[in-house]
């Protein structure tokens, strides 16, 4: 394995250089494309002498001609090769023009321009534009763009690029051609073109100050029927933006395009977002209620890139935060404001503990803004984007919304066009608020999970209760000592008949322990702390589980209520791993299961939260919470806990099951979804029992399912309960939707998770699949990361089986595609957290990978770290 160099961020130096006007041709042809980039450019003074040599970025293509000014350049002139090209010398005002031929259809990597079916397509960020053409690829140099592309008429009747088009028309051998143009300075990883066969989806918008706004959604012409969730979708999110932020939209038309391969979620180039079908395209047949959740959300985040990430940009690839963690607690906050705010907090927090938790305490750890990365793709990380939106809200509650919102106008104010870092951004907080951030920024330059407790001390006499928390951040790669961080921590104080007797306050941590003494309170008094998870820590607390059991029920709190569920539940399952391990016999507190039967009689309750509530926390979770993982362990004493309450609560779960039945399958209305969430989550309970009855029932639904949600949710139950079960769910699902490349994707994905014996079997078979391809990013998650990611007890089969074919997998995809490689690489990240015979094996497994002579820059780096 060859070493890679490290990028530092103490090393940053702007570009010599500034770029005028950027002037891009694509010449379009049946096996390649030539790319003429004709770049106005002139020293910075401030950074350039005679001497400083013009060093462009470059992947791997080939020169066809340069002309400097009006001279030829001979290939002796100009340096070239697969990384670089340089000019030892020039004026301090050049034009420069680069002509190159790039061949599409060959890029498997998906970065740069690529072929996803008929379609011709861009992905630049992070690094991707300098497969296109040699240009300055680092985020601080912006420049305004304009874009010719000209191609066969018939085969790219559509040719799209960012900004607004200009000119089009018709030329000779059925070819045309479009120009266009974006007004607005940007960074060339929010360069986009898209060129193909599209149909298109037409709406408008008018903007609060008049701005007549065209919206189109391009897809393949068969999928257009299923673009108009993503349509209104992208009109709630710009009048939320309007609202919630002041920030209108600024050119006359925004382009989205549904694309079938693609590496990430969706990417926000300046007017023409290119989105994973997967976050486009959605109708109730064929898309879960989570599925038009995501879509909304994603299709928000994006539009709310235009303002942060796009007018503002950044200074360089290590504040990529700045825009992500941002944009991030933006569209975290229009979901909420779209369906339930309390649901919306339990799904993120959830999805925080459940995946940035563990990759904050793995070899991946590093700070919200990380010092140093090999290859850029691989910090897009829960931690950037999902810990850094917490730390943005960590700050809107430190501030108060309103001192927040005149922080987010004075930043646009003060920043709009530029590249800007962190400090620029906690820079205007402290200027709107007097207060000093400085420690707080912490949370950006330390890495690691804070750990909390909390304790209660009552004093009798004087009737006062204290709450004293402490500190501690375990050291790390990063950093081998911590220092503390400014934790904010909402408080509440409620009573027995779970009244608030103290209105929640916001206090601050910021030493090592800290004590709040509450004056004038009743023994029997509950603190409500952390309520709606204020900061991004683990908690430990003394509450007992029949306290526990009291605030699941009683806590003025929604989220709080979750979070006592959560924690009554891993409890339990802490018990049941010790009985297992000593060889005790299992058993189930009846203090739980009366916990559980009161919330599920609780009519009053809102349904969706209540799904969540009762939802036991998922193996993946369940295992941040043991120094050791104990696979099978975790994996038995879940099982039996499910079909312990499944078989003491059975009839009150068919009645909330049924109660639960009456909207109409196609209506996507939060109440419809609510009553489907908390129905499918009985189902679950119901048919992890091996009942014939019970089997019926899933069985039914399955078939006389209206929607997708429905007919997912029972498939999903039935692939655990017998092959003969499993097989022909699965058989009829994909008789009826084979021709739904989504919904394909979903049949892959049922059957990696399946927990039956067969299951690694299975998935090999599948790789065969003729539905299956390495190629597709989707496919590769749909099968191959929902084994490795979502599928405990199979991947981590006793045997090292699991880890050979997973391993298999990433080196096989590394030869086409480095980046999905890397990620799937995620899932050795804890090797040294199992059991001896495990830790061998994974281990293993890194070492046959870091073995090999041709490793990709980003598998490399995973790989690294993970030995290191
Ligand atoms: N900026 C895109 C977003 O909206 C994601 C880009 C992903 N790029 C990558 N190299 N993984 O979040
Ligand atoms: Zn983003």
């Amino acid at each position: 394995m060859n070493e890679h160099k490290k990028i530092q961020l103490k090393d940053y130096r702007p570009f010599a250089f500034i770029v005028d006007h950027v002037d891009l041709i694509f010449d379009i042809r049946e096996d390649h494309t030539r790319v003429t980039s004709k770049l106005k450019m002139r020293k910075d003074p401030a950074w350039a002498d005679e001497t400083t040599p013009l060093v462009l970025n470059k992947g791997k293509f080939d020169i066809i001609s340069v002309v400097a000014g009006d001279m030829v350049l001979l290939p002796g002139e100009y340096k070239s090769d697969d990384e670089t090209f340089t000019l030892a010398a020039t004026p301090d005002v050049f034009e420069l023009e680069i002509a190159n031929i790039l061949k599409p259809d060959e890029n498997t990597a998906l970065e740069g321009l690529y072929r996803s079916g008929s379609i011709l397509c861009t992905q630049c960020e992070a690094q991707g534009f300098r497969n296109i053409t040699p240009y300055s690829d680092r985020p601080d140099v912006m420049a305004p763009f304009s874009c010719t592309i000209v191609a066969d008429k018939t085969r790219y009747p559509i040719l799209l690029s960012n900004g607004n088009p200009v000119k089009s028309g018709d030329l000779d051998d059925n070819r045309h051609f479009a120009v266009w143009e974006d007004p607005f300075k940007k960074p060339c990883y929010l360069f986009a073109l898209v060129a193909g066969d599209l149909a298109v989806l037409e709406d408008r918008f008018t903007t609060s100050s008049g701005r007549d706004v065209a919206l189109k959604i391009y897809s393949e012409k068969e999928n257009i029927a299923l673009c108009s969730h993503a349509m209104t979708s992208l009109k709630q999110a710009m009048a939320w933006d309007e609202k919630r932020f002041g920030r209108e939209y600024d050119l006359d038309l925004y382009q989205i395009v549904a694309i079938n391969d693609f590496n990430a979620g969706a990417m926000e180039n300046k007017g023409l977002n290119i989105f994973n079908a997967k976050y486009v395209l959605a109708d109730p047949q064929t898309a879960t209620d989570d599925d038009f959740m995501g879509i909304q959300g994603v299709i928000a985040h994006e539009y709310f890139h235009n303002w942060t990430g796009n007018r503002i940009t950044l200074k360089n690839w290590f504040q990529l935060s700045l825009k992500e963690g941002l944009t991030v607690f933006r569209d975290q906050e229009f979901s909420s404001d779209m369906n339930s705010r309390p649901v919306k907090r339990i799904i993120d927090v959830k999805n925080l503990m459940a995946a940035q938790f563990p990759e904050d305490s793995g070899p991946m750890t590093h700070p919200v803004r990380p010092d140093s990365y090999i290859k850029m793709d691989n910090f897009y990380t829960m931690t950037v984007y999902e810990k850094g939106a917490e730390v943005i809200r960590m700050i809107y509650q430190l501030l108060g919304q309103d001192l927040f919102r005149q922080g987010m106008d004075l930043y646009f104010e003060k920043f709009d066009g530029m590249a800007v870092t962190l400090e620029d951004f906690v820079g205007v907080m402290e200027t709107v608020s007097g207060r000093n951030l400085d420690q707080f920024f912490l949370w950006y330059t330390q890495s690691g999970t804070p750990e909390i407790s909390m304790t209660r001390q009552y004093n009798d006499n004087t009737g006062s209760l204290s709450l004293t928390f402490t500190q501690s951040t375990s050291p790390d790669r990063n950093q081998s000592e911590k220092k503390p961080f400014h934790i904010p921590v909402r408080i509440s104080l409620i009573n027995r008949a779970g009244e608030t007797v103290k209105q929640e306050a916001l206090y601050e941590l910021t030493q090592e322990t800290h004590t709040f003494k509450f004056e004038n309170v009743s023994a029997d008094i509950y603190p409500s702390v952390f309520r709606e998870f204020t900061a991004p820590v683990r908690l430990s607390t003394d509450f007992s589980d029949q306290d526990l059991a009291f605030l699941m029920a009683r806590d003025t709190d929604p989220f709080n209520q979750w979070r006592a569920a959560q924690t009554l539940f891993i409890n339990e399952i802490k018990n049941l791993v010790t009985a297992i391990r000593t060889g005790r016999a299992m058993t189930v507190s009846s203090g739980l299961i009366q916990a559980f039967s009161l919330a599920l009689e609780d009519r009053k309750k809102d349904r969706a939260f209540l799904s969540k509530a009762l939802a036991l926390p998922l193996e993946t979770e369940i295992k941040d919470h043991f120094e050791i993982i104990d696979v099978e362990a975790i994996h038995q004493a879940r099982t039996f806990l499910k079909q312990t309450l499944a078989k003491n609560l059975e009839s009150e779960l068919k009645t909330v099951y049924e109660i639960c039945r009456p909207a109409p399958p196609d209506d996507i209305s939060g109440a419809a979804m609510a009553d489907r969430s908390l129905k499918n989550l009985c189902l679950a309970y119901l048919g992890c029992v091996p009942d014939k009855g019970n089997q019926a029932l899933v069985l039914k639904q399955f078939e006389n399912a209206g929607n997708m949600t429905d007919e997912f949710a029972a498939f999903k139950i039935l692939s655990h309960m017998t092959p003969e079960m499993r097989d022909s769910a699965c058989q009829a699902f994909y008789n009826k939707w084979q021709a739904r490349t989504l919904v394909i994707d979903k049949w892959f994905s049922v059957q990696a998770q399946s927990r039956l014996k067969d299951t690694l079997d299975q998935v090999k078979q599948l790789t065969t699949h003729k539905n299956f391809t390495m190629a597709n990013p989707n496919k590769v998650r749909a099968l191959i990361f929902a084994f490795a990611m979502n599928n405990p007890i199979h991947f981590h089969r006793a045997d090292g089986q699991g880890y050979e074919f997973v391993a298999e997998r990433i080196l096989a995809l590394d030869k086409i595609n480095h980046q999905t490689a890397a990620r799937l690489c995620a899932c050795f990240n804890l090797w040294k957290r199992y059991d001896e015979n495990r830790r061998i094996l994974m281990k293993r497994q890194l070492e046959t990978m870091a073995g090999q002579k041709t490793l990709s820059k980003n598998l490399y780096e995973i790989v690294s770290r993970a030995l290191e």
